[in-house]
């Protein structure tokens, strides 16, 4: 890689995943630092976005730097037909990073190799989150106190998931077994389970999604069923309510076990569940901005120190 960009979590090792959540904890202690005063963020979100984009937003307001870019591509020169190309090429004229979120699976990664700044990818399609997955762990480990030989349930939709990918990459470091729950339809893409046998990292499947089930979770990881990566709208509609979490089904679960949802849920998990102590996911979405902080600076090279 040319720059200092994070497309993909593969580029992370697990010393330097776990050196960004120690800086993330910093970042925790005190979240207004001006490191980046006088750097200017590039934000472009090709596709919709609430946390990623003003969590990223927020982070880079907090260190001082400043903010150009769109929430909605239909208000840039992409709608008149500009190339991705040209777009990076322009926005790396005015900005030191590029923080993009885009629909097609390899934009960031092609995003990086042209651009003359560093990209962070902020999601490329059904493909990776690598952000998401950092905050992800770093609510692991907070609430576990370890990232080690857990048990992860993944559940519902396991094939566009983004962040279940990005997820399951991330814990080849740290021995995970885990469980996929979900529909047929919407199982696990193949590529995911090898990765899986080749790293050795058990895991079970089923279309079970139970109280018995959850009683063996540490780490219960909810996912709306992605509607925007279907192709057909009748296939969406067969799956969309699959399954849904609803505090009776905490029941028998592990006193340490935490529910996390990257959000936006729509209605995998029952509002009955949000009062749970063991129900994390708004902490997990604030989590965001320590650990996206934490990857402005180490991606534009800048030491917390
Ligand atoms: N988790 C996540 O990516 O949320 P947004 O789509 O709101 O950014």
């Amino acid at each position: 890689m040319k720059n200092r960009s994070l497309v993909s979590i593969n580029d992370l090792s697990r010393e330097k995943i776990l050196s960004l959540l120690e800086m993330a904890g910093k970042f925790e202690e005190n979240p207004n630092r001006r490191l980046l005063a006088g750097k200017v963020i590039g934000s472009l979100f090709f596709e919709p976005s609430t946390r990623t984009r003003l969590s990223f937003e927020t982070a880079a307001n907090r260190l001082g730097a400043r903010v150009i870019g769109f929430s909605d591509a239909t208000t840039s020169s992409a709608s008149k037909g500009e190339t991705l190309k040209d777009t990076i090429m322009m926005v790396s004229n005015y900005a030191d990073l590029i923080v993009m979120r885009h629909h097609l699976e390899g934009a960031a990664r092609y995003a990086s190799e042209i651009s003359p700044c560093p990209v962070i990818n902020a999601g490329d399609g059904a493909n990776q989150h690598p952000s998401q997955t950092m905050l992800d762990l770093y609510s692991i480990l907070k609430t576990q106190g370890t990232l080690e030989n857990l048990h992860i349930h993944l559940v519902g939709d396991l094939k566009y998931g983004r962040t279940v990918h990005s997820l399951l990459f991330a814990m080849r470091h740290f021995k995970p077994t885990f469980h996929f729950i979900s529909p047929e339809e919407l199982h696990m893409p193949e590529e995911y389970r090898e990765f899986c046998r080749v790293n050795n990292i058990p895991f079970t499947e089923t279309t079970e999604f139970n109280e018995s089930i959850i009683a063996q979770a540490d780490i219960l990881y909810m996912t709306r069923v992605q509607r925007e990566r279907f192709s057909d709208l009748m296939e969406y509609e067969k799956v969309k309510n699959c399954y849904r979490l609803t505090n009776a089904m905490l029941a028998s679960s592990k006193p340490n076990l935490r529910i996390l949802h990257p959000l936006p849920r729509i209605n995998e998990i029952a509002y009955d569940v949000d009062d749970n102590p063991k129900a994390y996911y708004f902490q997990q979405a604030q989590n965001g901005l320590y650990v996206r902080e934490a990857l402005i600076c180490d991606v534009l090279g800048i030491n917390v120190e």
